[in-house]
């Protein structure tokens, strides 16, 4: 089949390299850097897997990448895989989608030839699809020839190859059972997991279900960070033991409950405000998931508190870590942004270092202040404080006794809980977030 794919980005990059393993795949972007690195067979994007499938992929001629102005010609399918972000006031941002709709609309006679699907991938709120795509291009075109489909996505970043090819279920949301078969058979035959559970549903339910999945991780997570807080102020409470006594109950899942830095990325906190937001836009106001939201802008403070005795003014502090999380490059919405920002507020010397963000776009793009650092014994040489920020294997081999050993003040906060179960050695004061500062800060 021929399909079209908007936007290059984790998931539409990442959906075109595994669709192309079965079918002739046109990636239109609107970011020419990326094109060009797609067409040379390297990946703009840090993700496991990926630059093989693409390579590959190139050499059978089975993908290409291509500007917005390019001709397509007819196509079996076309998946929109843009970016959704949060507008100013949390509601989701749906300008690239109204683009990519324009273009869509303005050569959809070419597009067209015998039937065409048009997928949604893109997270929008319920009911976006209907009224944003079906609406306007039955307008434009037979809608006896066209097929709409809502997939959600939910691969994790780091994982999106492994994701796509194994996914724990795969909802396709179908206008009608033709579009719902004929999208069946574009993806299916492209998994590994042949044996993948595939709900039909409504397109507005498979809009929801998206935000229903993300929103609940997210509560989840805040709901633990709620806990460490608290666990931060009283002696003797080991929140990792309050977890485990809790997962023992065959209610409760263990994942999403591991104490830590809340959650960020791309996904969980633009889809927790996008949806109150849009609940809100309906008369439903969401209290819940407004304290979710809340809980999880706490974190910084929480940070800064196990050494709000100190004053880090003129003094230098390292960070190790800039990624949301480990193994992505991806630092939307990271916990280390709004640290940094106020540590480089009141006066610090911000040091950061990350072994695959590319440190000077984010430092450049975002107007941030701070010093990068490429090597970790240089980030952490005569710091007063170091901050974990990021789950990095490569901080976990180095070990604390490692991370500390060329600092001036011997002080690590440790945002990971990554060193909770060793014996802290002499010297230094390790202050996991979401325990009692069993050892005390001096001013
Ligand atoms: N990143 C994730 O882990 C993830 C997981 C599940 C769902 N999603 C959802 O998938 C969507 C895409 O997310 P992403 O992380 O891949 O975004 P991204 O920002 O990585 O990629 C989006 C791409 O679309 C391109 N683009 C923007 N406007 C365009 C246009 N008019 N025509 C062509 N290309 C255009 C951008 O240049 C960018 O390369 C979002 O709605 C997101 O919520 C993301």
């Amino acid at each position: 089949m021929k399909v079209a794919v908007f936007g290059a980005g984790y998931v539409g990059l990442s959906t075109a390299v595994v669709l192309a393993k079965k079918h002739s795949v046109t990636l239109i972007e609107i970011d020419e850097t990326k094109i060009d690195l797609i067409n040379n067979g390297t990946s703009p994007i840090a993700e496991k897997g990926l630059e093989p499938l693409l390579r590959d992929a190139l050499e059978r001629n089975s993908i290409k990448a291509v500007g917005l102005d390019e001709p397509l010609g007819s196509q079996d399918a076309v998946l929109i895989c843009v970016n959704t972000p949060s507008g100013d006031d949390g509601s989701v941002n749906l300008e690239a989608v109204e683009s990519v709709m324009s273009s869509i609309e303005s050569r959809i006679d070419s597009l067209l030839d015998e039937y065409l699907l048009v997928a949604m991938r893109s997270t929008v709120p319920p009911g976006t699809t209907r009224f944003t795509v079906i609406e306007r291009l039955s307008k434009n075109a037979d809608t006896k020839k066209l097929g709409f489909i809502f997939q959600p996505e939910f691969l994790r970043q780091g994982f999106a190859i492994h994701d796509l090819l194994n996914p724990d279920r795969v909802i396709i949301g179908a206008s009608d059972d033709d579009a719902y078969s004929k999208y069946e058979e574009l993806t299916i035959q492209c998994l590994d997991k042949q044996d993948t559970k595939v709900l039909k549903m409504s397109i507005e339910s498979a809009e929801m279900c998206k935000y229903a999945s993300n929103s609940f991780l997210a509560t989840k997570i805040s709901f633990i960070s709620e806990l460490s807080s608290l666990a931060e102020r009283i002696p003797h409470v080991n929140i990792d033991d309050v977890v485990l006594g809790m997962i023992q109950d065959h209610r409760i899942s263990p994942s999403h409950l591991k104490p830590g830095l809340g959650y960020g990325g791309s996904c969980l906190p633009k889809d927790v405000s996008g949806l109150f937001t849009f609940g809100a836009s309906k008369g439903v106001e969401m209290p819940l998931l407004k304290a979710v939201h809340f809980v999880n802008k706490q974190t910084t403070d929480r940070l800064l508190r196990l050494v709000d005795s100190l004053s880090l003014r003129g003094k230098k502090v390292a960070i190790l870590g800039v990624a949301f999380k480990a193994d992505t490059d991806d630092t939307r919405d990271s916990p280390s942004l709004p640290l940094i920002r106020r540590l480089s507020a009141e006066g610090a010397k911000v040091h950061a270092h990350d072994p695959l963000v590319n440190l000077e776009q984010t430092k450049n793009q975002l107007g941030l202040d701070f010093e990068i650092v490429y090597d970790i014994s240089e980030c952490t040489r005569d710091a007063f404080v170091t901050f974990i920020m990021t789950d990095w294997s490569v901080y976990k081999e180095l070990g604390l006794n490692s991370i500390a050993s060329n600092m001036s003040q011997k002080l690590v906060v440790d945002g990971r809980r990554m060193f909770v179960d060793i014996d802290v050695p002499d010297g230094i004061v390790y202050l996991p977030l979401g325990s009692y500062p069993e050892q005390r800060v001096i001013s």
